[in-house]
């Protein structure tokens, strides 16, 4: 491992324009399961899964019904994502807003909607599946966070007069144009992409290192930070794989960073 750490160093340290992706493995040190790995959200609860894929239907057929699940009137998934606002950033989150601050990562394009990367203090964060910190208004795609509307009368409307809906983007929803469009630039204007803490299954998001990868003339560096092998991994678009907890690879990787900075200078 700790050759991988010291390579990933050197390629962040050599690249021009390199890019974070993460997903929900980063934030399992911050007491939020992901969704996939063995104690994930889907693995465990099949009932659950199953209603998340409902979820959008039911807002476009009934949103004030909607609002109630989500709220926790009804189902549960009001107090995980009550749950979820609790949380606070791990080394992993602050690593990463380590590495902007040092002018080497631009950007974070995260699947999570915890909103820990801003909270970490990263500044440049494409929140690809929406927060659960704000609303959002398909109609007119304006968002703003939950101080600015009232909740007194179901559901929320938006000042164009569209249906406010969570910020998060649910399964079958199409991801919002604005972040598509600047995800997918940042993918194919990278020439490094960490990757961290995804089982990269899901699209369209998954989609993006493939882009960066096959989708212009040169291809950029790609290097994963997983607990487990991805497809990824296996089909040979990320360039290796650095197997561990992210909240304990990342900052060595930056420690690393800084000690070649420093024997640089
Ligand atoms: N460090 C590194 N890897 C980890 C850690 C950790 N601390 N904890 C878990 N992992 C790995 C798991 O082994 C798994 O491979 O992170 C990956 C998490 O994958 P998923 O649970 O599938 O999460 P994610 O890829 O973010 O899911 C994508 O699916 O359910 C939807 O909208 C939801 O955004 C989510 C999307
Ligand atoms: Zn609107």
């Amino acid at each position: 491992m700790k050759g991988l750490i010291e390579r990933a160093a050197s390629d962040l340290i050599n690249s021009k324009r390199a890019i974070a992706l993460t997903g929900a493995g980063i934030s399992t040190e911050s007491g939020i399961p992901d969704f996939r790995g063995p104690k994930g959200i889907w693995t465990t609860d099949k009932e659950a899964e199953a209603k998340a894929y409902e979820r959008y239907e039911l807002f476009l057929r009934d949103p004030k019904s909607y609002w109630e699940e989500m709220l926790g009137e009804k189902g549960t998934h009001g107090a995980f994502y009550n749950e979820v606002r609790k949380a606070e950033p791990n080394p992993g989150h602050y690593a990463l807003a380590e590495l902007e601050k040092l002018g080497i990562v631009k950007c974070v394009i995260t699947q999570n909607i915890d909103g820990l990367h801003p909270k970490a203090g990263s500044k440049n964060v494409i929140e690809y599946h929406g927060s659960v910190h704000k609303l959002r208004c398909p109609s007119c795609g304006s968002r703003c966070g939950f101080e600015e509307v009232s909740l007194e009368k179901l559901p929320p409307y938006c000042k164009c007069g569209g249906v406010m809906k969570y910020d998060v983007v649910h399964f079958k929803e199409p991801i919002p144009f604005d972040v598509m469009n600047e995800a997918e630039k940042e993918a194919l204007e990278c020439d490094l992409m960490l990757i961290c803490g995804t089982s990269a299954v899901v699209y369209p998001f998954a989609s993006l290192p493939r882009a960066a990868k096959l989708g212009r003339r040169t291809s950029g560096t790609i290097i994963e930070i997983n607990a487990e092998p991805t497809p990824l991994t296996r089909e040979g678009i990320s360039d290796y794989l650095i197997q561990g907890k992210t909240g304990e690879v990342l900052p060595q990787v930056v420690e690393a960073v800084r000690r070649w900075r420093l024997n640089r200078d």
